[in-house]
């Protein structure tokens, strides 16, 4: 599935830094969006920094083969565009354009989440 994301979305936050959250989150960075990906723990949000950032030097040297100076500056113009936050306090969720929620599939804890967030966000 292909999804379009509008252009005058800049700054993304994600809930969750799992599979989906952290996966999303590469994807978005890769493309030059400002990501603020939100998790239980900064122990947990580093963990998935780790396995994202695998994840694009995977990218770089494909996209770069034999240039590993290049390879290094796009995981690293990559990277500059995550904030890792525990606490969406910290997350300026009022100057968000998108926020998606990728946290543990279960309805009321969801609920719970978007009923604490939906007073603090933008139209
Ligand atoms: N993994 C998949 O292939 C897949 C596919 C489609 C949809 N989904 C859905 O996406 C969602 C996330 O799935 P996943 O595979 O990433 O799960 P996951 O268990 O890997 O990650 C969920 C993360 O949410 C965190 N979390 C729980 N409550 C939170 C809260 N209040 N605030 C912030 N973080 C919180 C957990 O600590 C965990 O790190 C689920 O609803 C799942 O059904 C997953």
């Amino acid at each position: 599935m292909v999804v379009e994301i509008p252009n005058e979305i800049q700054n993304i936050v994600i809930f969750g830094s799992g599979l989906m959250g952290s996966g999303i989150a590469q994807i978005a960075i890769e493309n030059g969006y400002n990501v603020t990906l939100i998790g239980r723990s900064m122990d947990k949000l580093q963990q998935s920094k780790t396995k994202l950032s695998n994840g694009l030097t995977r990218i770089a040297k494909k996209r770069f083969a034999n240039d590993v100076e290049t390879q290094s500056d796009f995981v690293d113009g990559c990277l500059d565009n995550l904030r890792l936050c525990i606490n969406s306090d910290e997350a300026n969720l009022e100057d968000a354009d998108l926020i998606i929620e990728a946290i543990v599939e279960n309805l009321k804890v969801k609920q719970k989440l978007l009923a604490e967030i939906e007073n603090v966000i933008s139209e």
